[in-house]
């Protein structure tokens, strides 16, 4: 077993998942200000802080993904990957530095921050990451994904993750197809599967470990602004035959993103992935919202009371580790 493998396996076992906590400046700014709280370096830090200390780090969370602010700052002279080390979570790192319109196609999007990653991925080693993401984003309409936006994204998927292995951290494959839209559940399918396909073209041609990778899908969905519903059942059996088809039985995991859908919403629906999942592949959560939304909105109104902002927490946590293993159920949300 190669120690990226090891890595990858240690995050993601015995019902584990990654808390996404690597919203950039911009994006924890909005998170912040819409529940009526100053977005400064203290309060995000303040916030993250109380996460990391919670409960749910010793027996929920297998990584945390840490955004470059926070694994640069300290708490009483512990540096923020010490103390997630000391619940035997694993630190790790958004690389990616965001979206820029992608010149030949204006309304699609390309992710940037390959120039220089090789320096920037020995810094964060040696601020204590031992894995890393990267996001692809894609946009659904009639014709869109367009193949180059496909293309071009997978190829910096690729080029970062082999950049990423050879700095001896594991890449979290991160090609999301958005919920936003009024799309069919149907191309959501269609469309995520060429994305997924095409991702693991790139990678394989660009001699990437698959062992030792996560990949971090979106869920089968329709898109947000559809008036079509689905059940979880459905959701489930979509992902897991688009998940089947296009990745290789190599890649030992997958944890999902949340993208927009609710904590209740994303944990039902990862429990009945799990429940009719027949492959191989380790299945679980690597959520940013679905984590800390109500923990969020409790704190903004009670700052000084940690333990209740973290009780908040570890019941999602909690509830998402259930979900990992098949083993959640509605009635459980009421305790
Ligand atoms: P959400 O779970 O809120 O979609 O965030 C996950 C993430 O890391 C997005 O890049």
């Amino acid at each position: 077993m190669s120690a990226l493998n090891t890595t990858a396996l240690k995050i993601i076992s015995s019902g584990k998942g990654i808390l996404a906590t690597d919203e950039s400046t911009g994006t924890m700014t909005k998170r912040l200000e819409s529940v009526n709280v100053i977005s400064n370096s203290e309060n995000r830090l303040k916030f993250r802080n109380i996460l990391f200390s919670s409960e749910a780090m010793n027996n929920c969370i297998g990584g945390v993904i840490l955004y470059d602010e926070t694994i640069k700052q300290k708490v009483n002279s512990e540096t923020i990957s010490e103390i997630i080390s000391k619940t035997d979570t694993i630190p790790g790192i958004k690389v990616d530095i965001g979206v820029k319109n992608l010149s030949s196609s204006k309304e699609e999007k390309i992710t940037e921050g390959l120039d220089g990653l090789r320096e920037r991925l020995n810094e964060y080693f040696s601020l204590g990451a031992r894995f890393t993401k990267w996001r692809g984003v894609y946009k659904i309409t009639e014709t869109l994904p367009s193949k180059l936006a496909i293309f071009t994204n997978a190829h910096a998927l690729a080029r970062y993750s082999s950049l990423a292995q050879e700095a001896g951290m594991v890449p979290i494959v991160e090609p999301e197809v958005l919920m936003d839209g009024s799309h069919a559940y149907k191309e959501c399918y269609k469309k995520t599967s060429e994305v997924i396909k095409r991702c693991f073209e790139e990678l394989i041609l660009q001699k990437v470990d698959l062992k030792g990778i996560i990949l971090k899908p979106n869920m089968i969905l329709p898109g947000n602004e559809s008036n079509e519903k689905i059940n979880s059942e459905q959701v489930a059996e979509l992902t897991l035959k688009c998940l089947t088809e296009n990745v290789p039985k190599e890649v030992p995991g997958i944890a999902f993103l949340s993208g927009g859908q609710t904590e209740v919403q994303a944990t039902e629906n990862l429990n009945m992935i799990n429940l009719k999942n027949n492959s191989n592949f380790i299945i679980t959560y690597s959520y940013g919202r679905a984590l800390q939304q109500n923990a969020l909105k409790y704190w903004s109104n009670n700052q000084d009371d940690i333990n209740g902002t973290q009780e908040i927490f570890n019941h999602r946590a909690k509830m998402c580790t259930l979900a990992a293993k098949g083993q959640w159920n509605k009635e459980l949300e009421k305790n």
